[in-house]
């Protein structure tokens, strides 16, 4: 297989993941790449390396450069074993490689990969360091995804390798992003923030005004998924600083469950309502739409309207799946209000409600809930509740 040129002396030896549809909970529709880069020196360097399974596809594609055992050193940026699953099966090839990591990412592949002979050299944060005729900036990027995340920025060739940050779940033919339409591509790049990064998002804005004060000139960035960003890379580092600042449109979601309809007919009458106020409004049935993209929306909505029926004193499991995923991201300055259809008990919109205070969000007090089949007249009531719920949204913009 071939190598793909990035800049004189720097190659994607990576693998291409087409058929992979979830990625721990994440729905990828796109499949993904697990990106490794070679740099050819007076020594030679591997950046990263692929998921378990997918190393025949890396070590052709080195070959088609140099001998794997003439690798000097590989850098490991990243201990989820997307990046590092590999590792083992380069070190038995590469013999004589030493593996370049901080302590974080030193201690991380020791507890993953007990059997794995390496000898490490540690890089610390701002450290610049000479490898061969290549100089190198490390920067740690703690939580970004994991504790051990790191990027590297090659000064001879002004590329950031930037680790899990600015990546996409996107699995093309195309390495850079101007090959590819930019809304797919910026779509995939959102949907990865919203559901990888998006609960650290104060550490993101910290991190990245920390390597822009560096006054790196980053011409290329390139990512450990995804396209590799050449024209215009600062544009994805705006997006992430626009991202992580919380600030919402003037959007709100209805996202559901129902059992009999009941429930969706609720949403349907609260989404008219929030629309009556000139609201951009979505609305996911949860068992047709997955969590994650749902949560791709969620990151620039200002409101998130969730309703669930009552089954066993419980709200629904998928209702209380979106919730738990969805909390374990913090979102920041939401606008929230739950509402349900029940049989005789209807504890579900008064759970919901707790959920989405214990969130911090701004809720409307009282849950909308109707027993069994919503009237002419109760779904007049949920009309209601919404255009009240889109003038919460506008006034709050
Ligand atoms: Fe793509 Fe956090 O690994």
């Amino acid at each position: 297989m071939d190598a793909v040129k990035i800049v004189e002396d720097v190659y994607w030896v990576g693998a291409i993941d087409w058929n992979i549809r979830d990625f721990h909970g994440y729905s990828t529709h796109r499949g993904t790449t697990y990106n490794a880069y070679l740099i050819l020196g007076e020594k030679n360097i591997l950046i990263d390396t692929v998921k378990k399974g997918f190393f025949d596809e890396m070590i052709s594609r080195i070959q088609n450069v140099i001998e794997p055992r003439d690798i000097d050193y590989i850098f490991s940026l990243h201990v989820e074993m997307d990046h590092s699953g590999s590792l083992p099966e380069i070190m038995e090839v590469a013999d004589k490689a030493k593996v370049v990591a901080t302590e974080r990412c030193q201690k991380g592949l020791s507890l993953h990969y007990h059997e794995c002979k390496k000898e490490f050299v540690t890089v610390k944060n701002g450290d610049t360091l000479k490898f061969g005729d290549k100089t190198f900036t490390f920067v740690e990027i703690p939580m970004l995804h994991w504790p051990d995340n790191t990027m590297t920025y090659m000064h001879e060739r002004k590329i950031l390798f930037s680790s899990d940050g600015f990546g996409q779940h996107l699995a093309t033919s195309q390495r850079f992003n101007d090959e590819v339409p930019e809304d797919i591509v910026m779509y995939e790049a959102r949907k990865y923030y919203a559901n990888i990064l998006l609960r650290y998002a104060d550490i993101a804005t910290r991190r990245i005004n920390e390597i822009l004060k560096m006054n790196l000139d980053i011409r290329v960035i390139a990512p450990a998924h995804g396209v590799i960003w050449h024209r215009d890379p600062t544009k994805i580092v705006e997006y992430y600083l626009k991202w992580s600042s919380g600030d919402t449109v003037k959007k709100a979601l209805v996202v559901y469950d129902t059992m009999w309809g009941s429930t969706a007919k609720m949403a349907l009458a609260i989404a008219d309502g929030i629309m009556s106020r000139g609201v951009e409004v979505k609305v996911f049935n949860l068992r047709a739409t997955d969590r994650s993209d749902v949560m791709t929306e969620v990151l620039d909505a200002r409101a998130i309207i969730v309703g669930s029926p009552t089954l066993n004193n419980n709200m629904f499991p998928t209702v209380a799946d979106f919730l738990t995923y969805m909390k374990g991201f913090r979102p920041k300055n939401k606008i929230g209000a739950a509402f349900g259809s029940y049989g005789w008990s209807g504890e579900a919109p008064k759970q919901i409600l707790e959920e989405l205070k214990a969130m911090k969000f701004d809720v409307v007090e009282s849950p909308l809930r109707v027993q069994y089949v919503p009237s002419r007249e109760e779904l007049e009531s949920c009309y209601k509740f919404g255009k009240e719920i889109g003038k919460k949204i506008v006034e709050a913009g």
